[in-house]
């Protein structure tokens, strides 16, 4: 995928993505097993287009939901999808980067971001601060066949960053290998 010197996408990149990736596999299981409950204020970092955070909305009603993305067209696709009839807030902003106060959190979702990061320990580090003790971060990767996936590394990185005990668990649609990687902030680093 093509980003710019910045290490941001670019607008091609980003209408590529929307029209490709926009409405995937991945962003439904996200969704449907991120385990948001009522009362839940949620953080998607890397949000993309919007589309998890759009199925959140039309299903729940006493959620704050929040997406942050550094793509400036990815954050234009995702507001021009969601209107204005809605309360989600989109922040134009890298996880390395996260503009609000320790603990506001309850759930972080990461879907299909991780490899995108510029720096995933920063990120998770951020993301770890914005969370609330307990809060949870899951972690949602769709790949095509063919790609390999760490997903004892990737464990491995969230405990290294301050989460305790990752469960991971596979999901196969189609061509579509989905992983699902919960993990709760644990107290301590
Ligand atoms: C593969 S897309 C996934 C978008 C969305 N989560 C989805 O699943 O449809 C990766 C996203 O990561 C974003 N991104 C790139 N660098 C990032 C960073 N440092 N922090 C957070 N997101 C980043 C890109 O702008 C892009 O929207």
């Amino acid at each position: 995928m093509r980003r710019d010197a910045s290490g941001a996408w670019d607008d091609a990149t980003a209408d590529w993505y929307a029209s490709t990736w926009g409405d995937s596999v991945s962003n439904r299981l996200a969704a449907e097993l991120c385990g948001v409950v009522e009362g839940d204020v949620l953080l998607d970092i890397g949000c993309g287009t919007g589309t998890t955070l759009r199925t959140l909305a039309a299903e729940l009603v006493d959620v704050e939901l929040v997406g942050v993305d550094p793509t400036p067209r990815m954050l234009e696709i995702a507001r021009r999808q969601t209107g204005d009839a809605t309360r989600i807030r989109y922040l134009q902003t890298g996880g390395e980067d996260l503009p609000f106060e320790a603990g506001h959190f309850s759930l972080a979702l990461l879907v299909n971001t991780l490899a995108h990061l510029v720096d995933a320990r920063v990120a998770l580090a951020e993301i770890r601060r914005v969370l609330r003790p307990q809060g949870r971060l899951v972690l949602v990767d769709g790949l095509v066949e063919g790609v390999v996936h760490d997903v004892g590394a990737i464990c491995a990185t969230l405990v290294a960053a301050g989460f305790g005990s990752p469960t991971a668990t596979r999901h196969i649609s189609g061509t579509e290998t989905v992983v699902i990687i919960e993990a709760v902030r644990a107290e301590a680093v």
